[in-house]
């Protein structure tokens, strides 16, 4: 499974934060103050690349300080996010124990404002030391043992996070056949409701297969079962929305961390899922930016 991060108790966000008794009267305000949870809202995150560091710069962008306003934008908005799901490279590079530390307190004020964290892993990501890391808040049951992989169900669509995490800092992914054959039998077993299928490779097979190796066989799986609407990705630190010639959506995750193009946007989505389909909203880091707040409305394949 991915690793779930369920919300802070009021009683553990109290003690962690405001051991006090001016804590409780900040405690109750925050509480009273947070908006009502929308079921169908959900925050999308990929490549934070977080470095042990909060001071660390790459490519001229501090991590840590863009991580901080993406977290802060989901909690302003108008709708609470039932949860938000964090598509991998979670960590600056090679998915060191101490980023996974900064990484987890940068997320907190999430979990505080109970919002659960559903948490994928890309190839900048290393899984024994990222379940070593957050073992002490999650371990739950894993359907495939040695890859996170799981189903996130909600009243309108359910999401299945997989693992293509495949070699540590090495680029290609790959799913593996003990993750697709899962996949297959939860999809099938879950065909009454749309399916998000979110993976942090992204699918374009190249020369260079610099994406997802095992691609082909996970279209094989995916285009023919119907209720598969979208298919969500990082990796590339693009967003873009695209559909593929089976109606199948294909949705490329921008970075909350630093671009390759840098035509191409920091930020993070909001996505409200109905009942028909998605209406995803680019949320920037820079909100001059033309883009920021541009909504795009998919209709699911039927
Ligand atoms: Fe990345």
């Amino acid at each position: 499974m991915p690793i779930h991060l369920p919300p802070l108790s009021r009683r553990q966000f109290i003690s962690r934060t405001l051991a006090t008794s001016a804590g409780l009267l900040l405690g109750s305000r925050l509480e009273s103050a947070t908006p009502a949870v929308d079921p169908h809202t959900w925050a999308l995150l990929s490549d934070t690349h977080v470095h042990a560091d909060r001071a660390k710069v790459a490519r001229g962008i501090n991590m840590a300080a863009q991580l901080s306003t993406v977290v802060d934008d989901v909690l302003r908005q108008a709708r609470r996010p039932a949860g938000a799901l964090v598509n991998g490279d979670l960590s600056f590079n090679t998915g060191e124990t101490p980023d996974y530390a900064t990484f987890t307190q940068l997320i907190e004020p999430l979990r505080t404002a109970r919002i659960p964290l559903h948490l994928a892993l890309g190839n900048h990501d290393h899984r024994e030391r990222f379940w070593a890391a957050l073992a002490g808040d999650a371990a739950a049951k894993r359907p495939v043992a040695d890859r996170h992989a799981a189903i996130v169900r909600t009243p309108r669509a359910n999401w299945f996070v997989l693992d293509s995490l495949d070699k540590t800092n090495s680029t290609p992914g790959l799913l593996g056949e003990a993750q697709l054959a899962w996949l297959a039998k939860a999809l099938d077993a879950h065909a009454d409701a749309p399916a998000l299928v979110m993976i942090h490779h992204n699918p374009r097979s190249d020369p260079a297969k610099l994406t997802l190796i095992d691609e082909d066989a996970l279209y094989a799986l995916i285009r023919p079962r119907r209720q598969v609407k979208a298919y969500f990705f990082g990796h590339s630190h693009r967003w873009s929305v695209e559909k593929d010639r089976s109606g199948l959506h294909l949705i490329n995750l921008p970075t909350t961390a630093y671009v390759f193009d840098p035509a191409q946007p920091i930020g993070w989505v909001l996505a409200q899922l109905e009942p028909q389909g998605l209406r995803l909203q680019l949320r920037c880091v820079d909100a001059a930016r033309k883009d920021h707040g541009q909504t795009v409305e998919l209709a699911y394949r039927s």
